[in-house]
Order: C-alpha cells, then structure tokens, then sequence
C-alpha cells in the first residue's frame, strides 16, 4: 500500500509528534491508551519519526494526558447520553473510536482542512451522527452550523498553545453562549512553558509557534457568566505517571520540586 506523504508544516504538523506518542505507547506492555489505531496510521505514513524526538517518556506523557481527557470526556457523556461533543483540533486522534460514544451522541471531529483531508484518507469515520469538519477553530461558520440543542463539551488537546489569546477568549466566549449548559475540557502551558518552547523538539522542528500560556485557570472564569473550573490538573500530578520509564519519574520529580517548572503544563475541566 503506498503510504502518505507529509507536506504539512507547523501547528498541522505537530499531530505528527502525538500520534507517534500513542502509537508508541500502544506497543509497551503496560499501554496506557492501548491506541492501536494510532499505530495503524502510522504504518501508512511517510514520515521521519525520529524528527519529534517523542519516546518513552514523552511517549507515555501524550497517552496519559489522552486518557484524562478521555474520561473526563466519557464522564460527561455517562451525564448526558444525548450530548454534543466537540473535538477541536482532532488531529489523527482516534478518541471517538476510542471512546466509543452511544448513537444518541452528536460527535464532531474538527481540525484545519489539510489536516481533515490527511485524516479522511487514513482513519475510517464512524457510522451513526458524526461529522469531519475542515475549518480554524476562530472561523465564525463552522460553530454556527452546529446545532445548539444539546449540553455540549468541547475538547481541545494540544490547541490553546498555539492560538493567540485573544483567539482562544474568543473560541471559549462562542461555545459557552451558543450553548445551553456543558463543559470544556482542554490543556494549556504556563507562561513560562511559552517562554521555553525552544527546548520542545516536536514545536521546534515542526516550525511551530506556541503563543498562549495560562497561569491562572480562574481568569478564565470571567469569559462567561457561570463558567467555572472544576479541575486545574498540573502535567506532574497526572493519574497514571508511574506508567512512565523510570527516567521519567526521577525527571518528574525534580521538575516538580521547581516552582514555574512545576506550572509549565495543566490540563483543565470547566463547566459552564
Ligand atoms: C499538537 S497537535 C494536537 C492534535 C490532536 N489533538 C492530538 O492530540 O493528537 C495540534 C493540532 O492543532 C491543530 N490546529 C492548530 N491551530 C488550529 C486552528 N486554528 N483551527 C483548527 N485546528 C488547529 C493542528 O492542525 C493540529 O492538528
């Protein structure tokens, strides 16, 4: 089978560097994410790998962070079996699959049309109310579209970093007016992860640029009346670390003793 060729550059290409981090995950023993449909779609692209520089602890950091994000996901709908889920900036990342959501849920996978056109030829859409949409997230008309009858959550992995703030206030003021109740699950990096981003390979080497950081997850509050944060986890306190190499559990450790280092990463659950 000819495998696809990568022509894609920045933001668009650092989906490379997660999918290569859970299809790595997949083959370790104690698999967190157990992604087997990432290493699927990574046996069907032409691609240096070894340009992300994600392995072992990196590897196993992308998949514990998708499983939070999973169940945190999987927990709304356990709520709200007749949601909407909006996944912003989906990648190649097989959550839906993964997940395995009830036909009454509406699932929308979003990413920049590039993207979207890779994903299309790669990974099998589900059957049942899901839609593959190519736009920018600060586009006006993809959201519009969007029905606004149902609790929705939005789920956003590796995005708000490389939106400009401005952007990002603006995405989460249209979700949270245009729906009736829901939740926005996404991960942000601390101002100081912004100032040090030349030391992440999978941004450097893909050319991309991280601009937003958020220290302090109650600023977003004051976007929306009613919206509040149920959960600000730090990258180092993550369920599931000591699944990590044991290198990565001395770094994690030390890196957790640092304050501003110990801030650099969180992954957060609002509800609104
Ligand atoms: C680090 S990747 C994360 C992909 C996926 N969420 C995952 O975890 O594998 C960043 C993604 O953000 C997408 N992205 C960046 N800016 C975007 C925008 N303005 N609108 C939609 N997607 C965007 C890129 O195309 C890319 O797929």
């Amino acid at each position: 089978m000819e495998r696809e060729k990568i022509t894609l550059t920045g933001a668009p290409e650092t989906m490379l560097a997660t999918l290569y981090g859970r299809a790595l995950d997949s083959h370790r023993p104690n698999s967190v994410l157990h992604d087997t449909a990432a290493a699927h779609a990574i046996s069907r692209i032409d691609y240096d790998f070894r340009k992300t520089r994600i392995k072992g602890t990196t590897a196993v950091g992308v998949a514990i962070r998708g499983k939070v994000l999973d169940d945190w996901t999987s927990e709304f709908l356990t709520a709200y079996p007749a949601a909407t889920v909006l996944h912003l900036a989906c990648g190649l990342d097989t959550r839906v699959q993964r997940i395995a959501p009830p036909s009454t849920v509406r699932w929308i996978d979003l990413d920049v049309p590039d993207v979207v056109a890779l994903r299309k030829r790669l990974i099998t859409s589900p059957s049942g109310d899901y839609r593959l949409v190519g736009a920018s997230v600060t586009a006006d008309s993809w959201l519009a579209e969007v029905p606004n009858d149902r609790p929705t959550v939005a789920v956003f992995e590796g995005l708000s970093m490389y939106l400009h703030k401005a952007d990002g206030k603006r995405l989460i003021e249209r979700i949270t007016s245009r729906f009736p109740t829901g939740q926005l699950l996404f991960d942000v990096y601390g101002t100081t992860g912004i100032k040090l981003q030349k030391l992440v390979p999978a941004v450097r080497n893909a050319g991309a640029t991280l601009h937003w950081g958020l220290d302090d997850p109650a600023e977003v509050e004051a976007w929306h009346p009613g919206l509040r944060c149920l959960d600000a986890l730090r990258s180092v306190d993550m369920p599931g670390l000591d699944k990590l190499p044991l290198s990565g559990r001395i770094g994690l450790k030390v890196v957790s003793k640092i304050p501003g280092l110990r801030d650099a990463g969180r992954i957060l659950r609002y509800r609104f």
